[in-house]
């Protein structure tokens, strides 16, 4: 339950008066908001006031690569207590690693050897919760990491609970993993369609009704939710994913109503969305006015962005200029832009992506 102190009832019939009282405050506190906006633009990182992270439990989903292995170690480096899921065919009921412990050969595994059938059946260049949690032990880091299948409900409840036994609450929680399968519609196997909504969006219900309730607890708390441009865009060979991804702006703005309207202003909600990152997830893909982001920048990006409590974290920030247009222009002229200019279509054309890791 959110319960909490909710903002005022609900609306009976307003006099004329109350509207153009409420308007009036309204457009004062715009003037207010836009000028603090403005400062805040202008003020460099390294002279504004930023949310400390250390100490902080902070969880990420798909910390196994890419963007969340970036993620995990540069939080490790802010002294955060960093826990990571990812996927792997160890099972996913099955913790493949706890907390990493320091031993003379650096990491302790709880897998009973089966660490290198794993690897072997991920297809990856290597066991990739393992690579995060040594990337993090050489600079000195301890890194809790879990292997959870998110596309698998009781998985995700079960891997949520242990987390809360075996290291504590959850301050931050960074649902940033995902897949993508880059095909045409009637190319897409049924499976590949739920397997995107499960992992992309519906994983982001089991972990926040998990973790929220000990964050309302506590009157702490962070949740950041990771989406993409093409859940703003709708993307060739992308109807899964963009879906899904435009989900999450949905599952994001949503949520932050209702911690708001209930009073919990002491938890915080981040959105981010990222334009094409040279992860591997969209291999092969050519971008043609922009080059792809870099998964460092990226990561330094959230966690700035997270450490200022922002509600929306674009990137770049450019686009967020562009995407007025997709409303206001004719769609004949969008649809020439997309294609002629950005070759975007053209581009994803070229998609061959990661292969996919079985889950357990
Ligand atoms: N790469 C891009 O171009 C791009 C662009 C915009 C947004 N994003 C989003 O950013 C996030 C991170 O992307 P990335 O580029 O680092 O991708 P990535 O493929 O490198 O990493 C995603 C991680 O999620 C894990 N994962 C996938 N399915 C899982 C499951 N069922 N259970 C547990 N873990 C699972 C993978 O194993 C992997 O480690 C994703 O949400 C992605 O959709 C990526």
């Amino acid at each position: 339950m959110l319960e909490g102190t909710k903002i005022g009832s609900p609306p009976q019939m307003a006099s004329i008066f109350d509207i153009a009282k409420d308007t009036l405050l309204f457009l004062l506190l715009s003037c207010y908001y836009i000028l603090e906006s403005l400062f805040w633009t202008l003020v460099p990182n390294a002279l504004r006031p930023m949310k400390s992270l250390k100490g902080d439990v902070v969880l990420v989903t798909g910390g196994g690569g890419g963007v969340g292995r970036q993620l995990a170690i540069k939080l490790a480096r802010l002294g955060a207590k960093v826990v990571v899921w990812d996927i792997n065919k160890g099972g996913s009921e099955k913790i493949l690693v706890t907390i990493s412990r320091q031993s003379s050969e650096g990491l302790a595994y709880e897998n009973n050897g089966s660490l290198g059938a794993a690897a072997r059946l991920s297809r990856r260049p290597s066991f990739t919760l393992h690579k995060t949690c040594v990337a993090a032990f050489q600079e000195g880091y301890n890194i809790a990491s879990y292997v959870v299948d998110l596309a698998d409900r009781e998985a995700v409840y079960a891997a949520a609970q242990k987390v809360k036994n075996e290291i504590g609450k959850v301050d931050v929680l960074i649902n940033n993993a995902g897949t993508v399968f880059g095909e045409t519609l009637l190319d897409l196997n049924d499976s590949a369609i739920e397997t995107t909504y499960k992992v992309n969006i519906l994983s982001h219900y089991w972990t926040v009704k998990a973790f929220l309730p000990d964050m309302i607890k506590t009157k702490k708390g962070h949740i950041v939710t990771v989406g993409s441009v093409a859940g703003l865009l709708g993307t060739y060979r992308c109807t899964d994913y963009s879906a899904t991804k435009f989900a999450t702006v949905g599952f994001h703005e949503s949520l932050f109503t209702e911690l708001r309207a209930h009073g919990h202003n002491y938890i915080h909600a981040t959105l981010v969305c990222p334009y094409y990152i040279n992860t591997g997830m969209f291999d092969g893909v050519t971008p043609r006015l922009m080059p792809m982001l870099e998964p460092e920048n990226v990561a330094d990006a959230m966690i700035n962005s997270i450490r200022k409590n922002e509600v929306n974290c674009i990137m770049p920030a450019s686009v967020r200029y562009l995407l007025p247009l997709k409303c206001l222009l004719p769609a004949k002229m969008c649809w020439d832009l997309m294609h002629r200019v950005m070759k975007g279509p053209q581009s994803m054309m070229q998609f061959k992506g990661k292969p996919k890791v079985a889950g357990g």
